[in-house]
């Protein structure tokens, strides 16, 4: 049988909700410091070894029911001729000024470049396969990729992004093409090595009007929903300050849409057919761990009867994430839907 994870992605309403965390490897687990005492970041992003060693952590400590291969949005920009450095937050050495910079990114041999974090899928899809634990595959939307890839100048939050869109509409269009076209060839890649579904993180979109995710965030986001579509894995799209978006999120095509922790996930089941993710603030996990308890059995009272949905936080786990809180969410979400459930599963 399908594992948990892939029938509520398909659209099942499943015994218990299936549960994983976004960024569930990462400093704030003591095995991972342990690795990064030793290795940089980049090197445990491309030695399949260690990249597959750290997805494991969170499926051997906490009993996650999916694992996401560990690696980074930005390694396909690296791949296209960008420097990134990471010290730990991202920096961009040489990032896009001018359409005619943009212009000679080249995406050629970047799934070949690229291969490193296939090795690691497919080792990690082995190293689980007794456990029947799917493995996710990852990449940056196009928008979220241009706003780490453009110059920010004097601006903030990846409003220099905004910007340059605005001043150069036909070389931003031909840039977020690109970049879909460029992810869809990864994404596509990763499901050949053995990812069971895939997401597409759109971390900056938020930024956007609804008007303006339409114009430039939506369409590259729809090409590469349809291709990915071709290979019939699911694809989650997490589009981080979202409650705006929904609208033109539910135009994507994904099969899950990932919320946030600022739109109530009733909210986001309104007029959606598809499977819904989501939205533990992660912040609520530094609170008594009770209250962690309480809160997650909350969260899923909240969401509709019927509804395929997968446990998760709204956004990743942050630094220094209290580890027994981790536990505590996970362990509610595995003892099954609430009793006191208002709406119990039909
Ligand atoms: O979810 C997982 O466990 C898989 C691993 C994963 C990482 N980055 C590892 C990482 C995933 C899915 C990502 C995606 C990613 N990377 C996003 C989208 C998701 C999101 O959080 O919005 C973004 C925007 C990036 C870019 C990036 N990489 C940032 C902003 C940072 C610094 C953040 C920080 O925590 O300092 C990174 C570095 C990074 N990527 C770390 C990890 C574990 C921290 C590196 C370290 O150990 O110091």
């Amino acid at each position: 049988m399908e594992s948990l994870f892939i029938r509520a992605l398909s659209g099942q309403r499943t015994e218990r909700a299936p549960v994983w965390l976004m960024r569930q490897a990462g400093r704030y687990l003591p095995e991972y410091r342990a690795i990064k005492e030793q290795h940089g970041f980049l090197e445990m992003c491309e030695i399949p070894e260690l990249a597959i060693e750290i997805s494991l952590q969170p499926i051997r400590r906490f009993g996650v029911d999916a694992a996401i291969i560990f690696s980074d949005i930005l390694l396909p920009l690296r791949a296209m001729g960008l420097e990134v450095e990471f010290n730990p937050g991202p920096r961009i050495h040489n990032p896009i000024s001018t359409a005619a910079e943009a212009s000679k990114l080249s995406a050629g041999g970047i799934v070949h470049k690229l291969k490193h974090v296939l090795q690691a899928i497919a080792g990690l899809k082995t190293a689980l396969s007794e456990t029947h634990v799917p493995v996710i595959g990852f990449a940056g939307a196009p928008w979220t990729l241009a706003c780490y890839s453009i110059a920010q100048q004097e601006y903030k939050h990846f409003q220099g992004t905004q910007v340059w869109a605005c001043q150069n509409e036909r070389a931003a269009d031909r840039l977020l093409t690109l970049y879909a076209e460029t992810v869809s060839d990864y994404l596509l890649a990763q499901i050949e090595s053995g990812a069971s579904a895939v997401q597409l993180f759109d971390t900056w979109a938020g930024n956007l009007s609804i008007e303006d995710y339409r114009r430039f965030a939506l369409p590259p986001t729809q090409l590469i929903v349809e291709r990915v579509q071709q290979s019939g894995r699911p694809l989650i799209l997490y589009v981080n300050g979202s409650s705006h978006l929904l609208p033109a999120m539910r135009e994507s095509g994904a099969t899950c849409l990932s919320v946030d922790w600022r739109t109530p996930l009733g909210e986001a089941a309104m007029g959606w057919k598809g499977s819904l993710q989501g939205n533990f603030d992660p912040s609520h996990l530094f609170k008594p761990t009770d209250y962690v308890t309480e809160a997650t059995a909350r969260m899923l009272r909240s969401v509709n009867a019927e509804g395929a949905y997968i446990a998760n936080l709204g956004h990743g786990v942050l630094p220094r994430t209290p580890i027994e809180n981790v536990q505590a969410f996970v362990n509610t979400v595995k003892c099954g839907w609430p009793k006191s459930n208002d709406n119990p599963p039909g």
